[in-house]
C-alpha cells in the first residue's frame, strides 16, 4: 500500500492532537474531560469503527487494526497520566490535612452533677442512714401553705411584696422556704409518724449580693410522732453535722424565732478556719450559722392533722449552697446559678 487511506490519516491526526493535549494536562478534572473527548463512545477514534464501510474492502482489516492500536496507545498514556494525577492529589491532601500523631489527645469534657446536687445527695445519704425519706413538694405554692398554716399571719413582714414572688393568680406564690412542705407531708401521713427531708428550690424577691440570691435550695427536716423531744432534735442535728463536716466538730444552738416552731433556734458550727478562735470567715465570732430549727408549733401540728396533746415533732431548715460555701470556701452565692463552667467544673 503506497498511499495511505484517508481514515488512517485521520486517525494519525487525531492521535497526535490527543497526545499533545494530554501532555499539557495534569489535573484530574481536565483528564476526565480528555477521556470523554478522545476515548468516549462518540470520540473520533471510536467512530472510525462505524465508518469502516467507507474504506475499500481490503483496507478495512488494516484500518480496524490501526484504530485498535491508536485506542490502546491513548488508553495507556491516559492511565499513566491519571495515575500521576491521583498520586499528586493524594500527596496534596496528605500535606494539607497533616496530623501530628505525637500531639497529646484532647480529653472529652465530662458532664457532672451541679455542686448543689452533689451536696444534696450527700445530705440525703446521711439522713437516709438515720431513717429519713425524701418527700418532694411543689415550688409554686399557695399563700396559705407558705404562710397562714405555718402560723405566719397576714401582717407578718415575711409576706411583704419585697420578700415574695407573687403570681398573677390570687394567693399563688413561689415558696419562700421549704417549710410549706411540712403541712403537705403532715396532711398526707397523719396520724402516722413522719421522718422526712423536704428538698428543693426556694425564691425570695430581694436584692442579691455575695450572700443573697433570689433563688436557692433548702432542705427541710420534719419528724412527727409520739414523745419526740428537743433532745431528739439536738441529737439528730449533731449527728448530721458530724457526718457532714467531720467527727469532733463542735456545734451550738442559739434561741431564735420562727413563727412555726416553739421553742425555736439556730444552729452554729465551730468555724473550720480558725477552730473557734475568731477570723474574717466567721466575722470573729468563732461560729458559723448553718440552719434554723425548733419544735413544731402546736398550731402547725393541728393544721397538719395531728393532736398536739398526743403528738410532737421537730423541724429544721438548712441551705445546701451554704453548706457548699462553707466547705469549699466559695465567697459568692451568685456563682451557683451564673452557669459559668469555670466555676462548675471545679467540683
Ligand atoms: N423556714 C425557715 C427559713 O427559711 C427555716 C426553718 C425551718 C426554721 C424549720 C425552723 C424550722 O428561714
Amino acid at each position: 500500500m503506497t498511499e495511505k487511506s484517508t481514515l488512517i490519516q485521520e486517525l494519525e491526526t487525531v492521535q497526535a492532537k490527543a497526545e499533545a493535549e494530554l501532555a499539557s494536562l495534569s489535573d484530574e478534572g481536565g483528564l476526565a474531560k480528555w477521556k470523554t473527548e478522545y476515548l468516549g463512545k462518540s470520540s473520533p477514534v471510536m467512530q472510525i469503527f462505524k465508518r469502516l464501510p467507507e474504506a475499500g474492502k481490503e483496507e478495512r482489516a488494516l484500518i480496524g487494526q490501526f484504530a485498535n492500536q491508536v485506542k490502546s496507545a491513548l488508553e495507556q498514556k491516559y492511565e499513566l497520566k491519571a495515575e500521576a494525577a491521583r498520586q499528586a492529589a493524594l500527596a496534596d491532601t496528605l500535606k494539607s490535612e497533616q496530623v501530628d500523631v505525637t500531639l497529646p489527645g484532647r480529653a472529652p469534657m465530662n458532664g457532672r452533677l451541679h455542686i448543689t446536687n452533689q451536696t444534696l445527695r450527700e445530705v440525703y445519704r446521711i439522713f437516709a442512714e438515720m431513717g429519713f425519706q425524701v418527700y418532694r413538694s411543689p415550688e409554686v405554692e399557695s399563700d396559705e401553705n407558705n404562710f397562714e398554716l405555718l402560723n405566719i399571719p397576714a401582717h407578718h413582714p415575711a409576706r411583704d411584696l419585697w420578700d415574695t414572688f407573687f403570681t398573677k393568680k390570687e394567693g399563688v406564690i413561689l415558696r419562700t422556704h421549704t417549710s410549706p412542705g411540712q403541712v403537705r407531708a403532715m396532711r398526707e401521713f397523719a396520724p402516722e409518724p413522719i421522718r422526712v427531708v423536704l428538698p428543693g428550690m426556694c425564691y425570695r424577691y430581694e436584692q442579691t449580693d455575695a450572700s443573697h440570691e433570689f433563688q436557692f435550695n433548702q432542705v427541710e427536716l420534719l419528724v412527727v410522732g409520739k414523745h419526740i423531744t428537743f433532745a431528739n432534735l439536738k441529737g439528730t442535728l449533731q449527728e448530721f453535722v458530724q457526718r457532714m463536716y467531720g467527727k469532733g466538730v463542735r456545734t451550738r444552738i442559739r434561741p431564735s424565732y420562727f413563727p412555726f416552731v416553739e421553742p425555736g433556734g439556730e444552729m452554729d458550727v465551730e468555724c473550720f478556719v480558725c477552730s473557734g478562735k475568731g477570723c474574717p470567715v466567721c466575722k470573729h465570732h468563732g461560729w458559723l450559722e448553718i440552719l434554723g430549727c425548733g419544735m413544731v408549733h402546736p398550731v402547725v401540728l393541728k393544721n397538719g392533722g395531728y393532736d398536739p396533746e398526743v403528738y410532737s415533732g421537730f423541724a429544721a431548715g438548712l441551705g445546701p449552697e451554704r453548706i457548699s460555701m462553707l466547705r469549699y470556701r466559695i465567697d459568692d452565692i451568685r456563682n451557683f446559678w451564673a452557669n459559668d463552667v469555670r466555676f462548675l467544673e471545679q467540683f
